[in-house]
């Protein structure tokens, strides 16, 4: 105001009053107090060129935290008539807020520019150093409107855009980010959380403070921390590639580049592509859990195999994986089995032949020669890849492990709890079977697969075991999002199926409170969020991690995002939930090179002494 006021007396006022600053239009909220007008006499420094237009700083900076003092400039041709370094003023442009997809945050820039006139060139452009010249990330909070949880129900009450909540970048990851939007930074010694993106985007931190920093160093999503302080590094300003080859855990060298929001995140486009300093020696170590062949040390593992199938090129390696890496468990719950014709919409619904073929695969690797229990889907009726059929099965060792009173039911036959008039103690209907398959809430998804069991040395101890693999989360949408809190996709789905589940196993231990029961599989969701809360309070079985109090960060079998994170679980009964169990999660595909990944998730092995279980009621009766 004072300067407007001095160039009024010095006699050029009209058009210099009238120029905003760069902070000005940005403003201190996401939506600029200015979209959609057209505005004039803006000065700015280059910053930065890309195809598509350039980066301006504002030569007149505020000491305001919550408003960028740097914007884009949307124009595919005004980066052919200026430099970075030059001090330019735009005549005109209009502020526009551009996103491309209806649930992603709004990106605020210039287009239209018209009238540039270059003020002076060569001047010094100096990034801006996250968390030194800039405030450091919040590490837990993304938004104001998540109400202290991204992952609260309902999902989608507000939308960012619509509330345009003032930015309190000290406080919120979200508007921490929006508050540099524009602006050239650079990351400081950044170290990689995954391997790249099918783009090549790179999922980083930088030197400034973490928090959920996990036993491979990338961030682990915890109950309302889902880890705003991390960062994508997208496609390089100068036309150049990211590599392929980044993992967990590789160092980089400092990243340069603007930040801006594109497909539904804050993005840093770094000036060139990134370069790994040093490459992480961070190998997974196989399972130390080793079954005892008794009842004494039954070893059980769950595996997400990502749609195998017979002539899948990775089968070989899954079952490398299971003897190497898993040690061959005793009983191996396993998901996204493909029918004998893959991904082929053929009416084929049978998996003999993929199960047939991974046991001989692994027992050409070295294991043992399993057996196979499983109940065939209705063609076409339980989602995933269209045409394969995906089901749950299990694989187990028919030296250790016997199916009690072998009864498979049939896709549509509904499972039940039995229970003996004279002992009291319950049994299942069919042996294998599963659970309410006629049930709305499992329309396009796997129901689960219950089996009871007997291990056949030491005292025929038997248990119990629902192997499952809950909805996808398809359909949610980004933590970056404007639609807060974010949808999770198909929780209302995970929630009734955890609820039936649940129902189901708590006839189990109704019926004899001692029972031991194995729940396990692919939950696609994390134990702190609802549908599984819920399943773990109806159910009565405690997620097996919690119960032996392994460390929060190191709860992980999926990188997804940001987020190293935990969609795969093993619930056990009370008697079960004892520190004589072990678990341990095997990160083969979390931590290595995407040239080395066989599946999408990583598997889990747990330990368990079914000999050692206090007295159950079976005993008493006796
Ligand atoms: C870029 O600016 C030039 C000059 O004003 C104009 O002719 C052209 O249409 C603009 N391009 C875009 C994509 O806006
Ligand atoms: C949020 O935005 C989407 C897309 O524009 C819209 O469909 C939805 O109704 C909005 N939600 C709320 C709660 O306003
Ligand atoms: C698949 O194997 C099961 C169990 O061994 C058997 O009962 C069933 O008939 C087989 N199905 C086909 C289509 O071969």
């Amino acid at each position: 105001m004072k300067g407007a006021l001095c160039w009024a007396v010095a006699g050029l006022q009209p058009l210099l009053s009238a120029a905003l600053t760069i902070a000005e239009i940005n403003g201190n909220k996401f939506i600029s107090p200015y979209k959609d007008q057209t505005v004039t006499d803006i000065t700015g420094l280059v910053t930065a060129k890309s195809s598509a237009g350039i980066y301006i700083r504002s030569t007149m900076p505020d000491d305001d935290e919550a408003t960028s003092e740097s914007i884009y400039v949307f124009n595919n041709s005004i980066g052919k008539s200026v430099n970075v370094g030059d001090i330019i003023t735009l005549g005109s442009a209009k502020v526009a807020e551009y996103r491309s997809s209806n649930t992603y945050m709004y990106l605020t820039e210039l287009t239209n520019p018209s009238g540039i006139t270059i003020v002076s060139s060569n001047n010094e452009v100096t990034p801006l150093v996250i968390g030194k010249d800039t405030l450091s990330p919040p590490t837990e909070a993304f938004t104001s409107l998540d109400g202290g949880d991204i992952y609260s129900v309902p999902n989608a009450q507000q939308n960012i855009s619509a509330v345009n909540p003032v930015l309190k970048p000290a406080e919120y990851g979200l508007d921490f980010w929006e508050s540099l939007v524009g602006e050239l930074v650079t990351v400081k010694a950044p170290t990689a959380l995954k391997i790249p993106s099918s783009y090549r985007d790179t999922w980083v931190i930088g030197d400034w403070k973490v928090t959920g920093k996990n036993n491979a160093g990338s961030l682990t999503m915890t109950a309302k921390d889902s880890n705003p302080e991390t960062i994508i590094i997208g496609a390089p300003l100068d036309g150049t590639k990211n590599p392929t080859t980044t993992k967990l855990g590789d160092q980089l060298e400092d990243i340069t580049g603007v930040v801006t929001n594109t497909f539904g995140f804050y993005t840093i486009l770094p000036l060139t592509a990134i370069k790994i300093k040093s490459v992480s020696t961070l190998t997974p170590p196989p399972t130390t859990l080793i079954s005892s062949g008794s009842c004494k040390g039954i070893t059980v593992g769950t595996y997400n195999v990502e749609n195998l199938a017979p002539t899948s090129a990775h089968m070989p390696k899954v079952a490398s994986q299971i003897v190497t890496y898993l040690q061959s468990p005793d009983l191996l719950f396993i998901q996204e089995v493909q029918d004998d014709t893959g991904a082929t919409d053929d009416g084929v619904v049978s998996a003999n032949k993929t199960l047939s073929t991974l046991i001989s695969a692994i027992s050409s690797a070295g294991g043992p020669t399993y057996d196979f229990a499983t109940v065939e889907p209705v063609n076409s009726e339980d989602g995933g890849q269209p045409g394969g059929n995906i089901r749950t099965a299990y694989l187990y060792n028919p030296a250790v492990l016997a199916l009690k009173d072998v009864n498979p039911g049939s896709a549509t036959d509904e499972n039940e709890v039995l229970i003996d008039s004279e002992t009291g103690l319950p049994s299942l209907k069919y042996n294998p079977g599963r659970i309410a398959p006629g049930d709305a809430a499992w329309e396009a998804t796997r129901k689960p697969l219950v089996a009871e069991w007997i291990a056949l040395k030491d005292g025929k101890k038997s248990f119990f075991t629902v192997n499952v693999h809950f909805s996808s989360k398809g359909g949610g949408t980004s933590l970056h999002g404007d639609v807060r809190p974010p949808i999770n996709g198909a929780v209302e789905k995970r929630t009734q199926q955890a609820e039936i589940t649940a129902a189901f196993i708590s006839k189990i231990l109704k019926a004899d409170p001692a029972a031991r029961v194995i729940a396990a599989g692919d939950f696609n969701e994390f134990a702190f969020v609802k549908p599984l809360t819920t399943f773990a309070e109806v159910s009565g079985l405690k997620e097996l991690d919690e119960a032996l109090n392994v460390p929060v960060e190191n709860r992980y079998t999926y990188s997804y995002d940001m987020n190293a994170q935990a969609l795969d679980h093993m619930y056990v009964s009370p008697v079960l939930a004892s520190s004589k169990s072990k678990f341990q999660h095997v990160h083969v595909s979390s931590w290595v090179a995407a040239s080395a990944v066989v599946s999408d998730h990583d598997p889990s092995v747990a330990q368990f002494d079914l000999c050692g279980c206090k007295a159950s009621k079976r005993i008493h009766k006796l």
